[in-house]
Parts: C-alpha cells; structure tokens; sequence
C-alpha cells in the first residue's frame, strides 16, 4: 500500500528540483527532462504508477498534486529550450562559425595607366605643379584656333577628329550668360552670341589635353604651374598600337622669365625620376603650331639600358613626350601678355608609358577591362592586406 505522506513528500522534493533544471546547457537540460519527466523512469512517472495504491480520496488530492507539479515541470522545460534557442542565434551573430567555408572576397586594384598617371602627377607636384582639369567634348576653338593651328590644318580633318552633332554650340553654362546679361540690347546680345558661336566653331571631342592651357589661362592670371590628365579621342580604328580614347597629361609652366632651360631642366629631372637614376634623355626638334620651338623627348630604353633591343625598335631610346615654349599667339589668345611672360608646355601618354614599363604587347590590352589581364596588376588575394 502506498503511502500519501511519503507520495506528497516526494512531490515536494521533486518541485524543489525546479530551480536544478540548468538553462544554457543543452545536454545537461535534455537528461533533467529525461530524468524528471521521462516516460518510462522519469521522477514523475514513478509517483504516478504508484497512485493507484491509494485510497480514493487521497489518490485524488495527492493526484491533482502530481498533476500541477508536471505541468510546472513542463512549462519550465519548455521555457529553458526558447532560452537556449535564442542565446544560440545571439552567438552566432556575434562569433565566428569557424566550420563555415570562407567566403571569396575580390580585393579592389589599381589599373596600370592609372598608376602611371599618379605617380606622374605626384613627380610634378613634388615641383610645384598643381593638378587641373578640362571638358572632353571642346569647340574646335578650344582644341585647334586658340592654340593656333590654322584654319586648314589637316588634324580638324573628318579622318582624324570626332566631331559632335549639337545643334545649338553653346554650351549651357553660356547660353545662361547670355540670357542673363542686362546691359546688351536684345539685338546687340543676339549679335554677341552669333559671333561667338561662329568663333567657337563645330563641338567635338578633344583630340588632346592642350585646350585645357587655354582654359587654365583664362581663368588665373600666371603664374600658372599645371599638370592636367585627361581623355582624348582620335578617329583611330582600335588595333595594337591605337585606340580611339587614350589617356594624356599636359603640363603648363607660365611665369616671367621662363626660358628652354627650365623646359630642360624639368623634363630630364621628371625622367630620372620616374624611369630611375640612370636614365638618359634627349631632345630632338619637333613641330607643334603651339609651341615655338617645340620638341620631342627620348629616354633610353629601360628594357636594354640604351643598346638597342626589340622593345625601342633596335635604337636604344623611347619617345616619351612632346613638349616646346608656348607660342605668343596662345598666350595672346587667351589675355596673357607675351612681352612680359612666357612659358613651356609638354604632353605625354601614360598608357604608351605603361606598355613600355610593363612590357605590354598590344595597347588593346589596357582598355578592354578583362579580369584575367588586370588582375595581374594588383587586384589582391582574399585576405591579404595592402
Ligand atoms: N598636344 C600634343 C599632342 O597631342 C602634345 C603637346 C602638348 C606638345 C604640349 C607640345 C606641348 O601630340
């Protein structure tokens, strides 16, 4: 025969086991399930076998006992395991699953002409230079009269020049000017801007950074120390030693008292400094209808040192540059007094530069944006810093 007191004081000890049911230990609240509320061998269960052996009124006190005792046990299982489940998602978003696979990351990269150009930049900056700018698409003004081509030279050929189908050739910027001008007359303001249109000629894209001296000049009195990279676009057809849009860097020195010497002087040193100590550099006449005297600079070749090799065509050198004092007519065109001041000027091509420093056998190469290519040029590893 069960006893009711000893049934009753096996529920109460079983009640304080509560507080022993352990929260974020997953095996440890699976056995105090098992061991309290377990089917076959569970506290609970061998209580409740044994109510049967009761009287029938004690059986029903000591069973509704049991009974709100099992619920508690339950309730308080069921709120461990939401526990648990929550602190789990809480760790795996602040920690490390370290079993997960890593996930590719792509490193970003520095394209070879862009590198080029920098450092470039950074060589003229170290002498003063400032870095400007200028609009791709230019008036024939801009890219050929003020910088004294002349009215029939072959370069504003159809062959060699993208021209712009605009109808109106004003820029915006103009147009408000002329619209907001209160002191022409109607007419005279009409008159104004006509003429100025018929000046500044047909829109294309600039053929060359030099229409950016013009802007440049126009827009601050000298002295005017300026390197200006830029895109240029040519009517070429896209083979290995051409591409229609290429890059350019002009330069601009203008002060009093600026003579060949300074041009000299400052391209060699440019040239040591980017091709290394021991370069060579020369200077052969040259022709530009903007420059007088103009001239092209040579480096020795960086591939064989100056001997002669497949690389500078078997002479020893690279052209690297155009460059010449500003003509006075320029300088004219855009209010700058030529009695008091002058200047130099030079141009070069940082993606030919590129090609040559690394031996890069077709100009294609550079712009056509295949991964495959460009990643050989400093897109990282996943994980591996700077
Ligand atoms: N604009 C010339 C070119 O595109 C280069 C140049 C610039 C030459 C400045 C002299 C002075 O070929």
């Amino acid at each position: 025969m069960a006893d009711s007191d000893e049934l009753r004081g096996r529920l109460a000890a079983l009640e304080t086991e509560l507080v022993h049911i352990p929260s974020l230990d997953p095996r440890g609240l699976e056995a105090a399930e098992v061991r309290l509320l377990g089917r076959k061998q569970g506290a609970l269960t061998e209580i409740l076998k044994l109510l049967p052996g009761l009287p029938p009124d004690q059986r029903r006190t000591v069973g509704g006992e049991a009974n709100r005792l099992k619920q508690v046990l339950e309730a308080a299982v069921v709120a461990r395991k939401a526990e648990l489940a929550q602190a789990a998602t809480a760790a795996a978003a602040r920690g490390l699953d370290l079993t997960m696979p890593g996930r590719l990351r792509h490193g970003g990269g520095v394209h070879p002409v862009t590198t080029v150009v920098e450092e470039i930049v950074a060589i003229f900056h170290g002498l003063g230079f400032a870095r400007a700018g200028g609009p791709e698409a230019e008036t024939e003004w801009y890219n050929f009269g003020a910088l004294n081509f002349p009215p029939d030279h072959p370069a504003m050929d159809l062959h060699d020049t993208l021209y712009l189908d605009i109808p109106d050739r004003r820029g915006p910027a103009e147009r408000r000017r002329n619209r907001s001008s209160g002191v022409a007359s109607d007419f005279e303001r009409r008159d104004l801007s006509d003429r100025r249109e018929r000046e500044q000629g047909r829109w294309l894209l600039r053929t060359h950074t030099s229409p950016v001296q013009i802007r440049v000049l126009q827009q601050e009195p000298p002295p005017v120390r300026v390197v200006i990279p830029g895109w240029v676009y040519r009517k070429d057809t896209f083979d290995a030693s051409h591409a229609p849009v290429f890059a350019q860097i002009e330069g601009l020195a203008v002060d009093e008292g600026i003579t060949f010497v300074d041009l000299k002087a400052t391209l060699s040193h440019f040239a040591r400094e980017f091709f290394g100590a021991r370069t060579s550099v020369r200077f052969r006449p040259s022709f530009f209808p903007f420059t007088e005297p103009s001239a092209e600079m040579d480096v020795s070749c960086g591939v064989c040192g100056g001997k002669g090799c497949p690389a500078c065509k078997g002479t020893g050198w690279m052209e690297i540059l155009g460059a010449g004092m500003v003509h006075p007519t320029v300088l004219a065109n855009c209010g700058v007094d030529p009695e008091r001041y002058t200047g130099f000027a030079f141009g070069m091509g940082p993606g030919r530069i590129a090609l040559n420093r690394y031996g890069i056998p077709d100009i294609r190469l550079l712009y056509e944006g295949d991964m495959r290519f460009l990643q050989q040029f400093g897109l990282r590893a996943p994980g591996e810093l700077a």
